[in-house]
Protein backbone atom coordinates (compact mmCIF):
# COMPACT_ATOMS: atom_id res chain seq x y z
CA UNK A 1 0.00 0.00 0.00
CA UNK A 2 1.00 3.07 -0.69
CA UNK A 3 1.90 6.23 1.70
CA UNK A 4 -1.51 8.07 2.65
CA UNK A 5 -2.58 11.37 1.00
CA UNK A 6 -2.08 13.90 4.24
CA UNK A 7 -5.48 15.89 4.00
CA UNK A 8 -5.20 18.47 6.65
CA UNK A 9 -7.60 20.96 7.06
CA UNK A 10 -7.29 24.32 9.39
CA UNK A 11 -8.91 26.89 11.66
CA UNK A 12 -12.83 26.60 11.84
CA UNK A 13 -13.57 23.99 9.26
CA UNK A 14 -14.78 21.97 11.83
CA UNK A 15 -17.68 24.59 12.07
CA UNK A 16 -18.57 23.37 8.19
CA UNK A 17 -22.36 22.99 8.04
CA UNK A 18 -23.60 25.24 10.46
CA UNK A 19 -20.46 28.09 9.65
CA UNK A 20 -21.53 30.64 7.07
CA UNK A 21 -23.49 27.56 4.75
CA UNK A 22 -24.41 30.19 2.18
CA UNK A 23 -20.30 30.27 1.58
CA UNK A 24 -18.96 26.75 2.42
CA UNK A 25 -22.25 24.54 2.09
CA UNK A 26 -24.16 22.35 4.15
CA UNK A 27 -22.19 19.95 4.48
CA UNK A 28 -20.06 18.85 7.58
CA UNK A 29 -16.26 17.94 7.49
CA UNK A 30 -17.73 14.35 8.53
CA UNK A 31 -19.50 14.41 5.45
CA UNK A 32 -16.62 15.61 3.37
CA UNK A 33 -13.51 13.13 4.77
CA UNK A 34 -16.32 10.75 4.19
CA UNK A 35 -16.73 11.52 0.15
CA UNK A 36 -12.98 12.09 0.15
CA UNK A 37 -12.14 8.50 1.62
CA UNK A 38 -14.39 7.04 -1.08
CA UNK A 39 -12.68 8.96 -3.91
CA UNK A 40 -9.23 8.26 -2.60
CA UNK A 41 -10.37 4.25 -2.16
CA UNK A 42 -11.73 4.63 -5.75
CA UNK A 43 -8.28 5.37 -6.98
CA UNK A 44 -6.65 2.96 -4.85
CA UNK A 45 -5.24 5.73 -2.62
CA UNK A 46 -5.53 5.57 0.91
CA UNK A 47 -6.19 9.31 2.97
CA UNK A 48 -4.99 10.47 6.60
CA UNK A 49 -7.57 13.29 7.03
CA UNK A 50 -7.57 15.70 10.11
CA UNK A 51 -8.44 19.11 11.15
CA UNK A 52 -6.84 21.61 13.57
CA UNK A 53 -7.63 25.16 14.95
CA UNK A 54 -3.92 25.58 15.53
CA UNK A 55 -1.19 26.97 13.26
CA UNK A 56 1.65 24.89 15.14
CA UNK A 57 -0.48 21.49 15.15
CA UNK A 58 -0.92 21.79 11.12
CA UNK A 59 2.85 22.99 10.94
CA UNK A 60 3.62 19.32 13.26
CA UNK A 61 1.31 17.49 10.41
CA UNK A 62 3.40 18.65 7.39
CA UNK A 63 6.34 17.79 8.79
CA UNK A 64 5.27 14.61 9.65
CA UNK A 65 4.09 14.09 6.12
CA UNK A 66 7.70 14.24 4.94
CA UNK A 67 8.42 10.82 5.94
CA UNK A 68 4.86 9.05 6.14
CA UNK A 69 2.81 10.92 3.42
CA UNK A 70 2.85 10.45 -0.36
CA UNK A 71 1.43 14.22 -0.98
CA UNK A 72 0.01 17.17 1.40
CA UNK A 73 -3.83 18.06 0.43
CA UNK A 74 -4.12 21.44 2.38
CA UNK A 75 -6.66 23.92 3.10
CA UNK A 76 -5.25 25.82 5.34
CA UNK A 77 -8.28 28.27 6.32
CA UNK A 78 -7.44 31.46 6.85
CA UNK A 79 -3.77 30.87 7.93
CA UNK A 80 -3.62 30.54 3.78
CA UNK A 81 -3.42 34.46 4.02
CA UNK A 82 -0.86 34.36 7.45
CA UNK A 83 1.06 32.06 8.00
CA UNK A 84 5.31 32.44 6.58
CA UNK A 85 5.47 28.96 9.39
CA UNK A 86 2.87 26.92 6.94
CA UNK A 87 4.60 28.10 3.96
CA UNK A 88 8.58 26.83 5.14
CA UNK A 89 7.00 23.95 6.68
CA UNK A 90 5.22 23.20 3.07
CA UNK A 91 8.80 24.11 1.41
CA UNK A 92 10.85 21.40 3.74
CA UNK A 93 8.65 18.90 3.04
CA UNK A 94 9.78 18.11 -0.33
CA UNK A 95 5.83 16.49 -1.27
CA UNK A 96 4.00 17.26 -3.70
CA UNK A 97 1.34 19.92 -2.08
CA UNK A 98 -2.49 21.05 -3.83
CA UNK A 99 -3.93 24.01 -1.80
CA UNK A 100 -7.55 23.75 -1.84
CA UNK A 101 -10.58 25.88 -0.67
CA UNK A 102 -14.03 25.16 -0.34
CA UNK A 103 -15.21 28.87 -1.28
CA UNK A 104 -13.48 31.25 -4.36
CA UNK A 105 -11.53 33.00 -2.35
CA UNK A 106 -10.74 35.37 -5.52
CA UNK A 107 -14.65 36.20 -5.21
CA UNK A 108 -14.24 37.62 -1.85
CA UNK A 109 -12.55 40.19 0.06
CA UNK A 110 -9.26 41.05 -1.06
CA UNK A 111 -6.94 40.17 2.06
CA UNK A 112 -8.29 36.21 0.55
CA UNK A 113 -6.52 36.82 -2.65
CA UNK A 114 -3.23 36.56 -1.30
CA UNK A 115 -1.97 33.13 -0.19
CA UNK A 116 1.40 31.95 1.65
CA UNK A 117 0.65 28.38 0.61
CA UNK A 118 0.42 28.99 -2.81
CA UNK A 119 4.20 29.19 -3.61
CA UNK A 120 4.42 25.55 -2.50
CA UNK A 121 1.68 24.10 -4.50
CA UNK A 122 1.58 22.64 -7.60
CA UNK A 123 -2.15 24.09 -8.20
CA UNK A 124 -4.62 25.09 -6.80
CA UNK A 125 -8.33 23.95 -6.45
CA UNK A 126 -11.11 26.49 -5.27
CA UNK A 127 -14.75 27.38 -5.34
CA UNK A 128 -16.34 23.86 -5.69
CA UNK A 129 -17.18 23.16 -2.16
CA UNK A 130 -16.79 19.40 -0.87
CA UNK A 131 -16.51 18.29 -4.23
CA UNK A 132 -13.16 19.87 -4.39
CA UNK A 133 -11.64 17.57 -2.07
CA UNK A 134 -12.38 14.85 -4.67
CA UNK A 135 -11.04 17.14 -7.44
CA UNK A 136 -7.37 17.13 -5.07
CA UNK A 137 -8.05 13.75 -4.54
CA UNK A 138 -8.25 12.94 -8.57
CA UNK A 139 -5.29 15.78 -9.38
CA UNK A 140 -2.83 14.24 -6.60
CA UNK A 141 -3.26 10.68 -7.99
CA UNK A 142 -1.96 11.83 -11.05
CA UNK A 143 1.01 13.26 -9.10
CA UNK A 144 1.67 10.35 -7.60
CA UNK A 145 1.41 8.31 -10.47
CA UNK A 146 4.09 10.32 -12.74
CA UNK A 147 0.72 11.50 -14.62
CA UNK A 148 1.48 15.02 -14.18
CA UNK A 149 1.46 17.23 -17.22
CA UNK A 150 1.87 20.68 -16.39
CA UNK A 151 5.09 21.66 -14.02
CA UNK A 152 4.15 25.02 -13.30
C1 LIG B 1 -11.25 28.78 3.14
C2 LIG B 1 -11.10 30.22 2.65
C3 LIG B 1 -10.36 31.06 3.67
O1 LIG B 1 -10.23 32.40 3.20
C4 LIG B 1 -11.12 31.07 4.98
O2 LIG B 1 -10.40 31.80 5.95
C5 LIG B 1 -11.46 29.72 5.46
C6 LIG B 1 -11.89 28.71 4.51
C7 LIG B 1 -12.13 27.95 2.19
O3 LIG B 1 -12.09 26.72 2.30
O4 LIG B 1 -12.87 28.51 1.38
O5 LIG B 1 -11.44 29.45 6.66
O6 LIG B 1 -9.97 28.18 3.17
Amino acid sequence: MPKPIFVLNGPNLNLLGVREPAIYGAETLSDVRRRTEARAKSLGLDVDFRQSNSEGQLVDWIQEAREKACGIILNAGAYTHTSVAILDALTAAEKPVIELHLSNVFRREGFRHHSYVSPAAQGVICGFGGKGYELAVEAMADIVAGRQAAKG
